[in-house]
């Protein structure tokens, strides 16, 4: 008999593992998160105040919900292996933390990482992750961003479903953001593990740059933009390729941070901004709360936008055409396809300099095999939005003239008409 129910409560622990919390992140996360700006230069204070300016200053309704402590909130683990916060930085404790992040009516998310220690040197997960899970779940936090130094000597596939398997032990609804960087090419396994994952380097607020440490490097806009190209068919609604977190409002020009932003919307990216929310410009504010554009982002179909090329020749566009329209030229014309058999275009000036586009619809043809969804702009007509002037710009039956500045996009919405 004894043995029949250690066999059953097997079997029930076996069931209560295996797989993540599936109705999270239905479309991509929103929020902040404290690395890009502050690194480990973290506490109660910015974490409150951060969370306070969010919950009032447009950025709570126009969709962002999370608010996440990066590297360097961690102290040392208690005689029983439980993680506790830095005392000095973190001295009311994660639980308080969480309940104020809470409400205001936001979500409270943390960060570790799959090797011994965090990037930061911090204790991290590894050999405890049953035991930090559960920490977390009592906690009250909501999102756990999970990275990978020290990953070197374990198997990625493996180290993550340990921790997706611990968090749903622990029985809280946790948003999983894996962030190993790409090295193991997660978008062919973690699927059914995280909710997102990382699919480059770190970023860094350049639009054009690609910094060498030595030992790793960061790219800058254009450089995680042009990795992302053949990763769309692996994401969609749960499981988005993460293309890092935003620069925004954290020195770039106005016309680089439009475009980033721009791009991450049209990439159907997570949208975690990185900047100081106690204190940003108007012009900042404007961007990363542009509810048009970050309607884009959350479009209930989940489908990333494609670089549009015109189908002629192979020989030709591969030879010619594609360098001279896209890459020769610096412009690149981008497209999404969105619920309701409407599309969201994005033209983006990879260039200092401005650039002058003309796009004839009735010679174009918008086709996606990866959605299945086409265009046919000489029979049907679409209404054009200009998303970031918030305006009509007329329609689909006179061509398409424009002058884009340096290193900025012109970003339309088309429904039918
Ligand atoms: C890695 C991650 C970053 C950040 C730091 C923290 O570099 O990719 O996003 O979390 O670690 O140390």
């Amino acid at each position: 008999m004894k043995r029949i129910l250690s066999i059953l409560a097997c079997v029930a622990c076996v069931s209560a593992h295996g797989q993540k919390f599936e109705q999270l992140d239905q479309t991509p996360q929103m929020g902040w998160n404290s690395w890009n700006k502050f690194q480990c230069d973290v506490n109660e204070e910015l974490i409150r105040e951060t969370a306070a300016a969010m919950a009032t200053n447009g950025m709570k309704d126009a969709g962002y919900q999370y608010i996440n402590i990066d590297d360097c909130w961690q102290g040392q683990r208690d005689a029983h292996g439980f993680i506790q916060p830095d005392p000095k930085r973190f001295p009311s404790g994660m639980k308080a933390l969480a309940d104020y992040v809470h409400s205001k009516g936001l979500k409270f998310g943390i960060y570790s990482d799959a090797g011994a220690k965090t990037c930061g040197g911090r204790p991290a997960s590894r050999g405890h992750e049953y035991q930090d899970a559960l920490t977390y779940a009592q906690w009250g936090v909501d999102y756990l961003k999970y990275d990978w130094c020290g990953g070197e000597d374990l198997k990625a596939q493996g180290a993550y479903t340990t921790m997706r398997d611990a968090l749903y032990a622990a029985g809280r609804p946790i948003v999983f953001s894996m962030c190993e960087w790409g090295d193991n090419k997660p978008w062919l396994w973690a699927k059914d593990i995280g909710h997102s994952w990382r699919t480059t380097t770190d970023i860094t607020p350049c639009f054009d740059c690609d910094v060498d440490h030595k030992t790793w490097h960061q790219w800058g806009v254009l450089q995680i933009l042009d990795a992302q190209k053949p990763l769309r068919k692996y994401a969609g609604p749960g499981h988005w390729n993460d293309p890092d977190m935003l620069e925004v409002g954290n020195g770039m020009s106005v016309n680089e941070d439009r475009a980033h932003f721009s791009m991450w919307c049209m990439l159907a990216a997570p949208l975690i901004s990185g900047n100081d929310l106690r204190n940003m410009s108007k012009e900042t504010l404007g961007i990363l709360a542009n509810k048009e554009v970050i309607a884009v982002d959350q479009d209930v179909l989940g489908i990333e936008a494609f670089v549009y090329s015109k189908k002629r020749c192979w020989m030709l566009e591969h030879l010619f055409i594609r360098n001279k329209t896209t890459w020769k030229d610096g412009v690149e014309i981008w497209f999404k396809p969105l619920g309701g058999d409407s599309w969201a275009m994005c033209v983006l000036n990879r260039n200092k300099e401005a650039k002058k586009i003309s796009f004839d619809w009735k010679k174009e043809k918008v086709a996606d095999s990866f959605s299945k969804r086409e265009a046919h702009f000489d029979t049907t007509t679409y209404s054009l939005r200009n998303l970031w002037l918030k305006a009509g710009a007329g329609d689909t039956s006179k061509t398409l003239k424009a002058e884009v500045p340096d290193h900025d996009v012109l970003m339309l919405r088309l429904d039918k008409m």
